[in-house]
This record gives structure tokens, C-alpha cells and sequence, in this order.
């Protein structure tokens, strides 16, 4: 069988890094700057201007940020944040820890993101906050759910743990919100080696207040003015982003070479292809392509040695942990069937041309057959 083309290779995009990151971590180690320290705070000033915003404040994860980003809008016990049932749990469990119920609305068939036209008759007199998602690595539709925002007097809190650099008519997204909270898990286009987040805002009270929910509660050393959080980012973590920061840019081009090509090579097969959206640049965090015989694909790909994996198979509002929500199966028809037919192909700056056609030959190969 040919060489198995795995659906991440984080070990290609770290081979060419090595030296440097060593190099990185072994000053770290040095100065003994474990818990934040200055390459943190370098990382957090150069993310910052990455995304055009005042302010960007290291975390230990991307759900950490999201959870400070509602304690700072004074979310709690009894209120309600629509959001999306299409997602990573994170986004929900934010939500979840503040006491807040999540108020779930159905998905655009085409982008996989929050339906604006859904959203305002899932506002009460609870709603604190909207929460979307940009899933994939594609903007959400901005303007229509910013001015329902502005006509409700609900601040947008932009989950963008997946979309580091992703344009929305030509802005980076980050900067639209009150406040946006990235992730820089290791698989995502930024990732730490290790866990890591950030939380971006332009308003300077609120990034003052994040600086010390993440530190106990403390902007002076033992005096805890606030109960907090651990949630500070790890030294060597910063070190590691800063060092990666500066490919990213490289990286979001060669994603979008894999996903033009895709999109060139699968054109005239049974799947159906990702659609973007014209207000948005996707940064292709995943490429998710569907078909109702969906199973038998991945299995079919995995057997020839494609990884492949799926974003996500079981939407929110049906997860267990969601159970007391009382949301039942054809709530949300549009995620239900997504998430019945989503498979994310391999995509990454590394993956080649060769392997693509790889790819995208094992899948004629199963509409073949
Ligand atoms: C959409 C979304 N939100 C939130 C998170 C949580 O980020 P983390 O894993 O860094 O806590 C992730 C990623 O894992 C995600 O994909």
C-alpha cells in the first residue's frame, strides 16, 4: 500500500521548527519563566496586532478564555447565550460554568454556521450574550448578528478557536466582538506544544479584569481581590506561539492551496464540497466535505490509508451532558444532518499536491464501486 497520508502531521510542520523551538524552550527553562513571564507577554502583544486588536491575554486553553469572557460580561445563574449546537463542547461549556443555560439555534446548510435569520426569536428576556462560532475556519455572517446585537443591546462574544486570521469583508475576525477567544491547542492553525488560548478584546477594563480572574483573582501577589482562576498560560507555551506566530501567515496560503485543490479535483464527484461563503476568507482550520453514505467513506478512506475524522458527530443539544436541556432529535435539523454526513478530509501547509490527488483518488475509487 502506498505511504498512509495521516489527516494531521504536526511532526512535518515541527521538523523545520525544531532547532528553534528547542532553543526556545531551553531559555525558558533557563530564566525559569514557567507561568507567563515575557515571552508571554511578547506572544500576547504580537497576537494582538495579528488580529488588529488593543488588547490580547494569554490563557491555559481556549475553554478557559471563553469561560473569563462571560464572567466579564456578568453572565450567570439563570441566563441564557444562544450559540450553536455545531461545535466543539467547549464553546457550551463556558456557558455551563458560569450557571448560564446555552439557548442552542440551528445552522446555515451551506457554511455550517449560526443561521442569523434563526437567531432573534430565540432572544428573552434572559439572553445575555450570542455566542457563535467561526466552525471550520470560515467567518460567520457578521453583519445580520451584529445588528440584531446592537438592536437587543447584547454584547457578541466570537468563538474563534478555530479561525486564526479568518477575514470577514476583509477584517480580521477577533476584532468584532466584545470579545473573542482563540485556541491554540496543538492541532489547531496556531498551535502551542501544549495546551494554550487567548482571549482579544479592544476594551482595556476588560482585559485588565482577565489578567487577574486567569491569576486568582490577583493583580498583587497574595491578595486576591476576586475569586479566581489557574488559568494562566505556561511560559514555555508562549515562547512556542511566538515562534509559530511568524508562519502562520505562510501556513494560511498553503491551506488554501489544499482547499482549492480539493475543491478543483472533487468538483465533479457525489460529494458535497464546502461552500464559501463571499463576505469571508476561511483560514480551512478543517476541510468538510458530506454525503449520506458518509460511514462507509471514512471507513473506505481509512482502510486505504487516509485520515479522515469527523467535526462533530454528534451536535450539542443530543449530547448526554445536555440531557437536562430537554432538547429532542429534529430540534435542529440542519445540524442533526450535518453532523450525520460531515467528513473532514486531511488538510495542513505540508500535506502535497501528490497526496491530495492521493485523496481525492481513494474517493473516486469508493463512488466507483
Ligand atoms: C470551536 C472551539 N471552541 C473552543 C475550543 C476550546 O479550546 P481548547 O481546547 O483550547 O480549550 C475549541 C478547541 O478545542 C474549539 O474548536
Amino acid at each position: 500500500m502506498a505511504e498512509p497520508i495521516p489527516y494531521l502531521d504536526l511532526p512535518a510542520q515541527l521538523r523545520p521548527l525544531r532547532n528553534e523551538i528547542d532553543a526556545a524552550i531551553a531559555r525558558t527553562i533557563d530564566n525559569c519563566s514557567f507561568c507567563l513571564g515575557p515571552d508571554v507577554a511578547q506572544f500576547e502583544r504580537d497576537f494582538a496586532r495579528f488580529c488588529g486588536a488593543d488588547h490580547c491575554v494569554g490563557f491555559n486553553s481556549g475553554t478557559s478564555a471563553l469561560h473569563v469572557a462571560l464572567l466579564l460580561l456578568g453572565v450567570g445563574a439563570g441566563d441564557e447565550v444562544i450559540t450553536t449546537p455545531m461545535t466543539f463542547v467547549a464553546t457550551s461549556w463556558a456557558i455551563s460554568y458560569v450557571g448560564a443555560k446555552p439557548v442552542y439555534v440551528d445552522i446555515e446548510d451551506a457554511t455550517f454556521n449560526l443561521d442569523p435569520k434563526l437567531v432573534e426569536r430565540a432572544i428573552t428576556k434572559k439572553t445575555r450574550a450570542i455566542m457563535p462560532v467561526h466552525l471550520y475556519g470560515q467567518p460567520f455572517d457578521l453583519d445580520p448578528i451584529l445588528a440584531i446585537c446592537r438592536k437587543h443591546k447584547l454584547p457578541l462574544v466570537e468563538d474563534a478557536a478555530q479561525a486564526h486570521g479568518a477575514t470577514y469583508r476583509g477584517k480580521t475576525v477577533g476584532t468584532f466582538g466584545e470579545i473573542s477567544c482563540f485556541s491554540f491547542y496543538p492541532g489547531k492553525n496556531l498551535g502551542a506544544c501544549g495546551e494554550g488560548g487567548a482571549l482579544v478584546t479592544n476594551n482595556a477594563a476588560f482585559a485588565a479584569r482577565a489578567r487577574s480572574l486567569r491569576e486568582h483573582g490577583s493583580t498583587v501577589r497574595y491578595y486576591h481581590d476576586e475569586v479566581g482562576f489557574n488559568y494562566r498560560m505556561e511560559g514555555i507555551q508562549g515562547a512556542v506561539l511566538g515562534i509559530k506566530l511568524k508562519h502562520l501567515d505562510r501556513w494560511t496560503r498553503e491551506r488554501r492551496r489544499v482547499a482549492r485543490l480539493y475543491a478543483e479535483l472533487l468538483a465533479d464527484t457525489p460529494l458535497q464540497l464546502p461552500q464559501p461563503a463571499d463576505y469571508a476568507e476561511s483560514v480551512w482550520h478543517l476541510y468538510v466535505v458530506r454525503h449520506a453514505r458518509r460511514d462507509d467513506l471514512k471507513k473506505h478512506l481509512e482502510a486505504n490509508g487516509v485520515g479522515c475524522a469527523l467535526h462533530y458527530p454528534l451536535p450539542l443539544h443530543l449530547q448526554k451532558c445536555y440531557a437536562h436541556l430537554g432538547y429532542r432529535p429534529g430540534a435542529f435539523p440542519v445540524s442533526e444532518k450535518a453532523a450525520r454526513e460531515c467528513l473532514s478530509l486531511p488538510i495542513y501547509a505540508e500535506l502535497t499536491d501528490a497526496q491530495i490527488q492521493r485523496v481525492v483518488s481513494v474517493i473516486r475509487d469508493f463512488f466507483r464501486k
